[in-house]
């Protein structure tokens, strides 16, 4: 059979797509796998057990890309997805798998990773931590404003440009920067949260307050942000605009406040540069004290609107537990923290050892960490500044500048630890490090670099931080040889 763009075929659905490297995927995380004709086919929207009709899309010269028509046999393994924009949104792509196989796939991608990219054939893999509410675990939703609305079964040639002044709320589709579908309800995170994303599209539309236009560099509107602690309920809403309108805000915040009680702060973040990103120069607190707080363990964070911190407070919480018991903390410990963000987890630890000093490039991010451990009343933990390898590299003031570790936690982001840092990790030679990784195709080409060397890749632990996405997250511990 000849497979061209645009040819229909069945297939039936051997797998998921567990393979990718760094950023870039063949045939797309998140998707499946069938063979054919001699042929690879990556199909969005089967289940692993499916036979399908598909439509292929994207010819290579040995694998293929091809989307669900219709379903012919459903998997066993399928089940009806809770959200209308399941699809089209691409914000969750495996709703239609039952969450007890969404782990098996995950603790797979974990095993291929490890197997194929860090060449290791022996493996003590933990069972996966599932979560226990597998929906509505977000504490943060970035929703995008844009004058182009993503209408999924609208053929091209029936499309026609919005009306001058449209206003469309809700997120953005894999790959379309430009236009936003519109969303009414978002089942990762709260029902408070759909109602105030709701409200702020009426009350925008209703006031017709342009949404901010990149190309020309005119309009207001940008970003709605809500962050909602899932421990204290504390709930925040930041509408990122593109200039300082103090009459709309003080009419927006009012009718907010109106509509949803539930609202404990109302921030005004102002970006006015032409990066389209939901931080800006200027946070003007409108309402209530600007930030909320989150707890982790016995520890309290204070989250502004432009702080980072994990979106899973519950899986969070648990990602931290595997890493302090992997880690073996003693009370005498020396321990690094390597790209430690907000410092949640040098003060999750504080209580389990001597001193701890936390290495991370984000100026706010280090001044956040200062004052959760301070707010926390937890003395043992320093905070570095600046590049990690620029931090660590020999002849300058190196790691063990501030006393060798016992213990390296380490948790770099999707891009994995730099070369310069491997090789400085390896020079350190801390009898202990534990690996914490969102991505692990880059934790398992790292870990693979430290083993050549001086380790020895003792256990794995990963970890669901994201149900019915393909994320998953692992901790890995080595040690010293
Ligand atoms: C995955 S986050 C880890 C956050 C933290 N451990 C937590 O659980 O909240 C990665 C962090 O690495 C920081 N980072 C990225 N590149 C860096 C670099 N070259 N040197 C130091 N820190 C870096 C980012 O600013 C971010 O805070």
């Amino acid at each position: 059979m000849d497979i061209q763009r645009g040819t229909e075929l069945q297939l039936t659905i051997d797998d998921a797509v567990f393979s990718s490297t760094g950023g870039s995927t063949l045939g797309g995380e998140g998707m499946s796998v069938a063979r054919s004709n001699g042929f690879v086919f990556f199909v969005t929207g089967a289940v692993p057990g499916d036979i399908v009709t598909a439509r292929v899309f994207k010819v290579k010269k040995n694998y293929a890309e091809a989307k669900v028509v219709r379903v012919e046999r459903p998997s066993p393994l399928r089940v009806q997805p809770r959200c209308k924009h399941f699809g089209p949104c691409g914000g969750c792509q495996w709703q239609h798998v039952e969450y007890q196989a969404q782990l098996r796939f995950k603790q797979q991608r974990v095993v291929d990773a490890f197997q194929r990219i860090g060449g290791f054939t022996s493996l003590d893999i933990l069972p996966i931590i599932g979560s226990r509410e597998p929906y509505f675990y977000r504490n943060k939703m970035e929703f995008s404003f844009s004058n182009k609305q993503w209408r999924a079964l609208m053929p091209d040639k029936e499309r026609v440009p919005e009306p001058e002044g449209s206003v469309f709320l809700g997120l953005h589709v894999p790959q379309r920067f430009d236009k936003v579908l519109e969303i009414e309800e978002c089942h990762l995170q709260s029902e408070t949260s759909n109602r105030i994303l709701n409200a702020t599209r009426e009350f925008v539309r209703m006031k017709k307050i342009p949404v901010y236009d990149s190309l020309r560099e005119i309009g207001y509107l940008r970003f709605l942000v809500i962050r909602q602690s899932i421990r204290t309920g504390e709930l925040m809403v930041n509408l990122v605009t593109y200039d300082d309108r103090p009459d709309f805000m003080r009419e927006y915040v009012g009718a907010m406040r109106r509509e949803i009680p539930e609202i404990t702060t109302i921030v005004n973040t102002v970006n006015s540069r032409k990066a389209q990103i939901a931080s800006g120069d200027v946070e003007k607190v409108y309402f209530g004290e600007g930030v909320i707080h989150e707890r982790i363990g016995e520890f309290v964070f204070t989250i502004s609107a432009s702080s980072f911190f994990q979106t899973n407070t519950a899986q969070a919480e648990q990602l931290y537990d595997s890493a302090r018991a992997m880690a073996g903390l003693q009370h005498s410990d020396v321990v690094y923290d390597l790209y430690c963000g907000t410092g949640s987890i040098a003060i999750f630890i504080s209580d389990a050892v001597k001193k701890i000093v936390g290495f991370e490039s984000s100026e706010s991010a280090v001044r956040d960490a200062r004052r959760n451990a301070a707010a926390n009343n937890v003395d043992n933990c320093d905070f570095v500044l600046g590049d990690l390898k620029e931090v660590i590299t020999k002849g300058k003031a190196g790691l063990d500048s501030r006393g060798r570790p016992d213990v390296v936690i380490t948790d770099p982001p999707r891009s994995g630890m730099h070369e310069k840092v491997v090789e400085e990790l390896v020079a350190l030679a801390a009898p202990r490090i534990v690996y914490v990784s969102c991505n692990p195709a880059t934790q398992a080409r790292d870990v693979n670099l430290l083993c050549r060397e001086k380790y020895e890749l003792k256990r794995l632990q990963p970890v669901d931080m994201f149900p019915h996405t393909y994320h998953v997250d692992n901790v890995a511990l080595l040690q010293a040889g």
